[in-house]
């Protein structure tokens, strides 16, 4: 009932002529699979080259980031009416990277997600727990506290496009995946939360996608479960044959 939605992260990595060689390799490799939605999120320097190399395909371009004011002295921000003036149509918001390093915080999340819904943007909103919390026995507190304040103050109706991703943080770049149960445990809680804030019929509609160290290897047992609907892909999105192998497990 929900199509899936697998997303590249590229992170800090790319440059706008490898961003052209990497479409020019990934798009022969999934023409024709209608079956989900694909998005790739490079850098903000190489998403014209993206938008040009992925034109006239279904791949949608997103970013990884996104201020939460229209415009004014906010140096080194980005926009969201920017990034739609581009053709940008996905923003990963929240990400684990961006909390750990860059002062993230729940409060500056729920603006953001504010911000890219008013502008029509889809945001991919991350939520997961560090491995201390999971072993205390924390984790479904922490997803429950990431998205009641990650939700807060947005109307169903402004959140139509949300999307989340359940990307535990101890399995991000480490090689080590949740396990499909846990993985699919954690996506429950998730969408009971969101079933509290926006309502049943929002709640089984929401996308929550899985991240952290999805290989074209484990990306079938992780896609095959119904409570996960699609994937959030770093490490393993940045070759195209890599990438093609997961979106097409
Ligand atoms: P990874 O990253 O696939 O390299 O673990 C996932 C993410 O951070 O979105």
């Amino acid at each position: 009932m929900r199509t899936k939605l697998m997303a590249a992260n590229w992170k800090m990595n790319k440059t706008p002529d490898e961003t052209r060689v990497f479409f020019r390799e990934f798009l022969p490799l999934v023409a024709g699979h209608d079956r989900d939605e694909i998005v790739v999120c490079p850098p903000y320097t190489d998403v014209d080259a993206a938008i040009a190399g992925a034109r006239g395909s279904k791949v949608a371009i997103g970013v990884q980031n996104v201020h939460w004011k229209a415009d004014g002295a906010y140096t080194g921000e980005i926009s969201a009416p920017m990034l739609v003036s581009l053709g940008v149509t996905h923003v990963i918001v929240g990400h684990s990277e961006r909390r750990q390093y860059f002062g993230e915080t729940d409060d500056t999340v729920n603006l953001r997600l504010k911000a890219a819904l008013e502008a029509g943007l889809t945001p991919i909103c991350c939520v997961g727990e560090v491995l201390e919390e999971r072993e205390a026995g924390l984790c479904d507190d922490v997803l429950r506290r990431q998205c009641v304040r990650a939700f807060h103050a947005i109307s169903a109706k402004k959140a139509a496009k949300l999307v989340v991703a359940y990307e535990p943080v101890w399995a991000i770049g480490t090689g080590k995946t949740a396990t499909p149960e846990m993985a699919a445990e954690a996506h429950a809680v998730i969408r009971r939360e969101a079933a509290e804030v926006f309502g049943e019929e929002f709640a089984a509609k929401l996308r929550i996608l899985y991240g952290g160290s999805v290989k074209p290897d484990n990306a079938a047992v992780l896609m095959v479960q119904e409570e996960i609907d699609g994937a959030l892909v770093g490490g393993a999105s940045l070759d195209a044959k890599s990438f093609a192998g997961i979106v097409k497990y």
